[in-house]
């Protein structure tokens, strides 16, 4: 498990009564949330992709440092679209890196890492935690009957385990 223990919770901040959902206040409530603890994951999971594209080292170096840069763009464009859903559904985006690293509950990239194959190993532990905080809160959408946050989650989900693949193909895992 790469989650750290525990960590403080994301800004609790209303959320605005005239909004474009259907969803009641509370159900609104717990998943913007739940959007925002996925939206300070992805921010710590783009930074720490980046620092891996930077510094990655050895034979793999040709082929992981643009990976990794594939992985980076991905991660601001799901960033955005889960902070722009937390908005629409009423709440505020809490997606300064600030209180990213304050309440992510992934585990830091250790930085003296930067051999190819172990740093690679690293990234797919961080991208397992932040496909199961991803399905947890896929899970509490369609619970409250917001399938339109679900649909969001599950697309992300595709592609980041896609990405999560290829991570495992290049090693041979
Ligand atoms: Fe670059």
């Amino acid at each position: 498990m790469t989650r750290a223990t525990v960590k403080s919770s994301v800004p609790n901040v209303a959320v605005r009564t005239s909004t474009p959902s259907a969803l009641n206040e509370t159900s609104r409530e717990r998943i913007v949330a739940a959007l925002n603890e996925r939206l300070a994951e992805g921010i710590d999971l783009h930074s720490q992709v980046k620092v891996a594209h930077w510094n990655v080292k050895g034979p793999g170096f040709p082929t992981l440092h643009p990976l990794f840069e594939t992985f980076a763009t991905a991660l601001a464009q799901w960033n955005d679209e889960l902070a722009e859903r937390a908005v629409i559904l009423g709440g505020t985006a809490c997606g300064t890196t600030r209180i990213a690293a304050r309440t992510s509950r992934l585990a830091e990239l250790p930085l003296e890492v930067q051999r190819d194959v172990e740093l690679a190993e690293l990234l797919i532990a961080r991208f397992d935690a932040f496909s199961e905080g991803l399905r947890d809160t896929r899970l509490m959408a369609e619970e409250s009957g917001d399938i339109d946050t679900a649909d969001l989650l599950t697309g992300i989900l595709q592609q980041h385990e896609k990405h999560g693949w290829f991570l495992r193909a290049t090693l041979g895992v």
